[in-house]
């Protein structure tokens, strides 16, 4: 006979992996099911026993108010749960292939914890088929139980938005999926619990997982048009957001905007599916021609500044460069997958002394993760040229002028995102 599925009253939840994804969902289930947030980075944990995430996804007040919510670092403390939810990272390796190592070291220790009835419901973003081809199968080895019979699983992805103050997880309809239709069911319900936008349950697993990548796949493609369009057009002299103004009024063009790809989703995710598509004897060209051109724009603003610098008799040999922002977006300090390192890389290839100023970012995580150093406040009159990476709201509030100021009297100003008046500034995407 099959494994009873908890009861509401038994559910006993464990999130692993506690990022950008996980202490969110920990936090919110924590104040309605008893929740157990694991995660192997023991400074991580300690740092959320103390009501502190350094991420600024959860505040301190969220975290005291989730209050079944605990936290261990110790796999022995998941024995006893009942659900567990995997929102560990999905990277690639630097052939940009899917690096499944997390996720499978995550099964492992769900496998070794999971007990008859138990569920396993993976969050983060995988290929079609990952869930039963990779995952399962471990935990099945690790637990010696038999998948939908001893133990279920469901796919549910996240749709979070780092630095995101209003799309909010309870806010964003959540995809859920499960191994047998009992299993969907109880999976849906559960999320109903939280998921005040409710929820679409998909036919399977695969659906589920095909969904969450195609998402950002779209994305990716869509901003990598855009950056085509910016790169013809700056060849014809043609201003791009002029040109995306006039064909904005059209009822059905999509409001993309040229720039970076960089964050572990969009500029990751679709390896995941283009990886998957090679693997059945498929190449997909529309999707990693979009990567081509949306990896390639870092250099490609390096190389307009340096030019708009010899122009005007600037060397960039030895010049002084400050580049405004490093995290991969706006007034977040997640730097994962930040493409400004490419610009950083580009013009240090012509020796340019290149300073990062951004007030969102450890530091110590730039240097950990890029071995860049980042300067504090910037010097006045200290620089050749100025790039406006990321549209941080203290560089907008010191606009063109504040920004200028950094700069000596003739020095160029880039602005990657168009956040500043364009006639205030040199060039622009
Ligand atoms: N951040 C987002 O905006 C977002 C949105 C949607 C989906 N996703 C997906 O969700 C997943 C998680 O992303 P994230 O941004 O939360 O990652 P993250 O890097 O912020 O956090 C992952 C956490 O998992 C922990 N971890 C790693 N391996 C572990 C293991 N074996 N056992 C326990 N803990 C482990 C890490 O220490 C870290 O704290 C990824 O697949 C990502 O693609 C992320």
């Amino acid at each position: 006979m099959d494994a009873a599925l908890p009861s509401r009253d038994q559910i006993s939840i464990a999130v692993i992996g506690l990022g950008y994804v996980g202490l969110p969902l920990a936090a919110t289930f924590g104040r309605r099911f008893k929740t157990l947030g694991f995660d192997i980075n023991a400074k991580r944990v300690a740092e959320l026993r103390q009501h502190h995430d350094h991420t600024l996804e959860v505040s301190e007040q969220e975290l005291r108010e989730a209050r079944d919510l605990s936290f261990a670092n110790d796999p022995e403390e998941l024995k006893g749960c009942n659900v567990f939810i995997i929102t560990v990272p999905t990277p690639i390796d630097e052939y940009k292939r899917p690096d499944l190592r997390p996720l499978e070291s995550a099964s492992r220790t769900v496998g070794r914890a999971i007990a008859k009835g138990g569920v396993a419901i993976y969050e983060s973003t995988v290929y079609p088929g990952a869930t039963e081809e990779i995952c399962v199968p471990i935990i099945e080895r690790e637990s010696g139980l038999t998948f939908n019979r001893d133990f279920y699983a469901g796919y549910s992805p996240e749709r979070i938005n780092p630095g995101d103050k209003q799309h909010r997880l309870e806010t964003i309809m959540k995809v859920t999926s499960g191994s047998t239709p009992e299993a969907a069911d109880f999976i849906d319900d559960l999320y109903r619990q939280i998921i005040t936008a409710g929820t679409h349950k998909a036919s399977c697993i695969r659906v589920a997982e095909a969904a969450k990548v195609i998402e950002n796949t779209q994305r990716d493609v869509n901003i990598a048009l855009i950056n085509e369009l910016a790169l013809i057009f700056h060849r014809l002299g043609i201003d791009t957001h002029e040109v995306l103004e006039a064909a904005g009024t059209k009822w059905n063009f999509l409001p993309f905007r040229p720039g970076l790809v960089g964050g572990h989703c969009i500029g990751v995710d679709p390896y995941y599916l283009t990886h998957k598509a090679q693997q059945i004897g498929y190449h997909p060209d529309v999707i990693l021609a979009g990567r081509r051109i949306n990896d390639g724009m870092g250099s490609h603003v390096a190389r307009r500044t340096a030019k708009l610098m010899a122009q005007r008799n600037l060397q960039t040999t030895q010049s002084n460069i400050l580049i405004l922002g490093l995290a991969f977006k706006e007034n977040c300090p997640d730097v994962r997958n930040t493409r400004v390192v490419d610009i950083v890389a580009e013009l240090r290839s012509y020796n340019a002394n290149v300073h990062i100023h951004d007030p969102w970012v450890n530091a110590d995580e730039a240097r950990h993760e890029y071995g860049l150093e980042m300067i504090g406040q910037p010097e006045q009159g200290k620089y050749d040229a100025i790039i406006l990476a990321v549209s941080h709201r203290e560089f907008i509030a010191l606009g063109a002028e504040g920004i200028r100021a950094f700069g000596k009297p003739d020095a160029v100003l880039f602005d990657v995102k168009r956040a500043l008046p364009r006639q205030s500034v040199d060039d622009c995407l």
